[in-house]
């Protein structure tokens, strides 16, 4: 009798034993980033309409967000301001004082073990909702950098952990890193959004942290879609200034890029699972059509097979929980 010939593939995936044992990409709860927003004012936990689950935090609500994030283990939190009043210079982002300092100090002295993430940009804080200065429609690249540099000590001096800037002005690692030197803070590293695409996908966000752009789009400074030899660029002149980490985003979409940063740089590598990818799994899981803690873990499971280390999820706090009951 002639054999066929074939493997026999599924030997290895015969019961949940073996299965384990051949099992090559895991997700840790320690792997999680967990985005928050804290706003100015009083008694203030607003929903965000577009991202169910999601909060605008005033400071005096703030630590009962962080006790949770703490209790599941989750290591550190990046954060995003909304500041009373923005002006053109956006003097909110590196005010002693401001919005995100404040929540700082905040954090490290409830839970000096938890990691604080200061995102570094502008638009939170312009009232044009650009990333850097502007003049006319013009968004002014060499003097954002000094403004940036400004924005990233002060909020090293609250006491953040880790600096990521997220502007995409050329050259912002370097002015950074600089700044952050010559203020005494050589071991504060930079978590460089060093490949972000000018994506659809921050809808939401922009209602979250009320940072449209109030004329044309950010097409002048993030990157076209289109493009993978320009995340190289990218990625190689963030990893010659000084960058510490590499922040991919949006990451759905952008999973082969992920692949590539990984295998081309020796950086710990982050996907920033964005606010739309996290709408469009909240939608379709409130109505019932997915299993949404089956999608969520599958969906961060091959970001990090796709090569991140780390993954920015507001999926975060219901993956630690999933990740326990498992
Ligand atoms: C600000 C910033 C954005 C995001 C992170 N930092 C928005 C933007 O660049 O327009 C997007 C995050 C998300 O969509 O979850 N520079
Ligand atoms: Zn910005």
């Amino acid at each position: 009798m002639t054999q066929l010939q074939f493997q026999r593939h599924r030997r290895l995936r015969a019961n949940a034993t073996m299965r384990a044992m051949v099992k090559e990409t895991y997700l840790h709860k320690e792997d999680l980033i967990y985005p928050i927003f804290v706003m100015e004012g009083e008694n203030i936990k607003n929903e965000v309409s577009s991202m169910p689950g999601v909060f605008q935090f005033s400071l005096d609500n703030l630590g009962a967000e962080i006790d949770e994030v703490v209790a599941l283990g989750i290591p550190a939190v990046i954060l995003f301001g909304l500041p009373a009043e923005k002006d053109a210079v956006g003097s909110g982002a590196y005010h002693d004082h401001g919005i995100v300092q404040e929540a700082t100090r905040l954090v490290k002295e409830r839970h000096p073990e938890l990691l604080v993430i200061a995102d570094t940009c502008l638009c939170e804080y312009t009232d044009h909702g650009h990333c850097g200065v502007i003049e006319g429609e013009q968004i002014l690249n060499d003097p954002s950098l000094d403004l940036l540099a400004r924005t990233a000590i002060s909020q090293a001096q609250a006491g953040a952990d880790i600096i990521a800037p997220s502007n995409m002005m050329d050259g912002f690692v370097t002015a950074i890193r600089a700044g952050l030197d010559a203020a005494g803070f050589e071991n504060v590293p930079i978590m460089s959004y060093a490949v972000k695409y000018a994506s659809s996908y921050y809808g939401p966000f922009r209602d979250a942290a009320d940072g449209a752009p109030q004329f044309g789009d950010r097409q002048s400074y993030q990157m076209d879609p289109s493009n993978r030899l320009e995340a190289f660029r990218e990625a190689e002149s963030d990893v010659a200034e000084g960058a510490d980490f590499l922040i991919v985003k949006p990451a759905l979409s952008y999973l082969d890029i992920i692949r590539d940063v990984k295998n081309n740089f020796a950086l710990p590598i982050v996907a920033y699972n964005v606010s739309g990818e996290y709408a469009m799994v909240k939608a379709a899981a409130i109505n019932g059509w997915i299993d949404e803690k089956k999608v969520v873990l599958e969906t961060l499971l091959g970001m990090k097979r796709a090569g991140s280390d780390l993954i920015i999820t507001y999926h975060a706090k219901e993956a630690a929980r999933w990740l326990e009951e498992k």
